[in-house]
């Protein structure tokens, strides 16, 4: 399904990128920042799991500008989308946005922005430089943020009414037993009503674990969809897409979310 973001919103991201390709070029030429796209996109396709790959993801200012003007403003879109799967009802009722593994802050940002009411985010990542990227980001869409440095599952949140919790694209980077300790905590938050979306890669073989976390969360009221976000991508990804050889035409994701949107929640 093709859909239009909303206007303000549209606005917004396009502002958020135009800032970040600036802060990122000078000094990186167009190809430099393709190279990073390049980069980043080959450590996730060939890579075996294993910890230590968000590091390596953040290791050069190539790889770096191609997460803040490349892959942050997909997660943003995707995220976007993916919210819609959380029943209107609970957004509605959200307060606060724990997003763990935050990165530059897309997942929580594009989150707060599907809530209706007035949202504010606790970002966490063990990245400095992420950390900074998601105050920009936060900045950008209007959103009051705390961020954290500080690593899951140690520096999980408690959490309270009105919390929600966001995991975009980061339960795959976990060794095994942290990524255990992280259902159990996601489980019983969403078995107490608190809002979830977790994002991953459609590709089955970055998150294999995903059919246990699906197997937990259903029954809990999670919806386990595969989402493919037919957006009008900004012309610097069109651009890039281009040049990199990659093709986000149709970005996508798979996506668990509690509670899940029904019927009443239709054209959302
Ligand atoms: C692929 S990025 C995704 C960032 C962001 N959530 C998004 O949607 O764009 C994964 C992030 O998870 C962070 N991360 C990986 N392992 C972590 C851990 N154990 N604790 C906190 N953050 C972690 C990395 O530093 C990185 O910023």
């Amino acid at each position: 399904m093709h859909r239009t973001v909303d206007e303000s919103i549209r606005r917004e991201l396009d502002a958020w990128l135009s800032a970040a390709v600036a802060r990122v070029s000078p000094p990186l030429t167009f190809a430099e920042v393709r190279k990073g796209v390049q980069a980043v996109s080959s450590l996730y396709v060939e890579r075996r799991p294993s910890a230590g790959l968000g590091a390596r993801t953040t290791e050069s200012e190539g790889k770096r500008a191609a997460l803040a003007t490349y892959y942050a403003p997909l997660h943003f879109l995707i995220t976007l989308q993916a919210a819609a799967a959380i029943s209107k009802s609970a957004r509605a009722g959200i307060r606060r946005i724990h997003d763990l593994g935050c990165g530059t802050g897309a997942a929580g940002a594009a989150l707060a922005r599907a809530c209706p009411g007035p949202v504010a985010i606790e970002g966490i990542d063990r990245s400095g430089w992420a950390l900074r990227e998601a105050r920009h980001t936060h900045a950008a869409f209007g959103v009051r943020s705390r961020t954290r440095r500080a690593a899951v599952p140690e520096g999980l949140p408690r959490l309270r009414a009105g919390d929600a919790i966001v995991m975009g694209w980061m339960a795959n980077e976990l060794e095994q037993e942290a990524r255990v300790r992280l259902l159990d905590f996601v489980a019983e938050a969403c078995g107490e009503g608190h809002p979830l979306l977790v994002l991953e890669p459609l590709a089955r073989r970055v998150a294999p674990w995903w059919p246990t976390w699906a197997a937990r969360l259903v029954p809990l009221g999670a919806a386990d969809l595969d989402l493919h976000a037919e957006v009008d991508l900004p012309e610097w990804i069109a651009r890039l897409d281009a040049a990199s050889g990659l093709d986000h035409a149709i970005p996508g994701a798979r996506v668990l979310a509690a509670p899940a949107a029904d019927a009443n929640d239709a054209g959302d």
